[in-house]
């Protein structure tokens, strides 16, 4: 069995039964492995487990939580996580598999960690072309998260060895396809409300998918990457070791709550808690939320940034 937590010893082996054999079983002990997809190496995890994708993060060093999309083998699949329109299965029809995600409004039943959405009620959702992640999801047999392999602040990884030079140590597993066939990563396209909106640019140009969704005058947007951000309703105070008077504490470590993060101090428990924590406190009587100081490191850090944005006054 190889060990859980870093530093791994990071294995580079050649695409092919082997190694997507190796690659399913650590994904079944829940951890992140490196994987080719048509657009960029992708950094995979179970999207049904919190600590796994808290994993994800760790790895990559990212100092805040963005949603990741999450892969699956086909259109039925994706129909069973998230609400698709006529227009939303026109496109999926018409690209999938391929470089193109959707983001979708989230099916209550679906059984995705909170932390893959970031909190939101929107997925996004790929099915990917390339061999090699097909054969992971079909290995797997399970929904995978991925954002690109790279290290926070690093440019997207195109070949294996770009996945070495910035993960080499954090991950215990690279399977190598060789250069990716787009290099860039996928459209990114939002369907609801009647309306279509580019929210990323990538291999596939919005005139094709304006010719897919219709209308190729009006309906596509592009607001740019605007980021969304889990709100919750109530207010949030930080840095809280006591509950104030109609107040629910989410606690963490020593300060107990009504709630923890992680009673036992752990930041990839933590990490992995966070939003289903907070949404357990919007659905209580209680008028506002408190949360307990969180270390500023290590995964503390993208904690601390998510809980900084859910708290900012709007
Ligand atoms: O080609 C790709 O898309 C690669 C491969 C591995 O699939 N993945 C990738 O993931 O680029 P990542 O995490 O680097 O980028 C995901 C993007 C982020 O910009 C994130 O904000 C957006 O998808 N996103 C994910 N869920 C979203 C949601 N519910 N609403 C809006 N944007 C979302
Ligand atoms: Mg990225």
């Amino acid at each position: 069995m190889s060990p859980r937590n870093p530093p791994f010893q990071t294995e580079i082996r050649p695409y092919g039964k082997a190694a997507i054999a190796e690659a399913a079983r650590l994904i079944g002990a829940g951890l992140p492995v490196a994987v080719p997809t048509e657009t960029v190496y992708g950094l995979a995890a179970d999207a049904t487990s919190g600590e796994a994708v808290a994993r994800i993060y760790a790895a990559k060093g990212r100092p805040s939580f963005n949603p990741l999309i999450v892969h699956v083998r086909s259109l039925a699949e994706a129909e069973r996580i998230a609400e698709f329109d006529d227009r939303a299965r026109d496109l999926a029809a018409h690209f999938w598999p391929g470089p193109l995600t959707l983001v979708l409004p989230m099916k209550a039943g679906a059984r995705i960690a909170a932390l893959v959405t970031a909190g939101l009620s929107t997925i996004a959702l790929r099915v990917p072309a390339h061999p090699a992640m097909q054969a992971l999801l079909e290995a797997a047999a399970r929904p995978l998260a991925a954002p690109s392999a790279n290290a926070s602040g690093r440019i997207s990884p195109t070949r294996a060895e770009h996945v070495a030079a910035s993960l080499d140590g954090r991950i215990p597993l690279i399977v190598d396809g060789g250069p990716t066939a787009h290099g860039l990563e996928s459209t990114i396209v939002a369907v609801g409300d009647g309306k279509v909106r580019l929210l990323r640019p990538g291999p596939i140009a919005s005139a094709a998918l304006g010719a897919v969704a219709g209308d190729a005058t009006g309906t596509i947007e592009a607001p740019g990457q605007m980021a969304s951000h889990y709100a919750p309703t109530k207010t949030l105070r930080l840095g809280a070791t006591e509950a104030r008077e109609d107040e629910w504490l989410i606690g963490f470590g020593d300060v107990p709550g009504d709630s923890s993060l992680s009673a036992r101090g752990d930041l990839i428990e933590a990490a992995a808690s966070l939003f289903q924590r907070l949404h357990e406190a919007e659905a209580t009587d209680s008028a506002a939320i408190a949360v307990a100081p969180v270390p500023e490191q290590g995964l503390g850090t993208a904690i601390n940034d998510r809980l900084r944005r859910a708290a900012a006054p709007r």
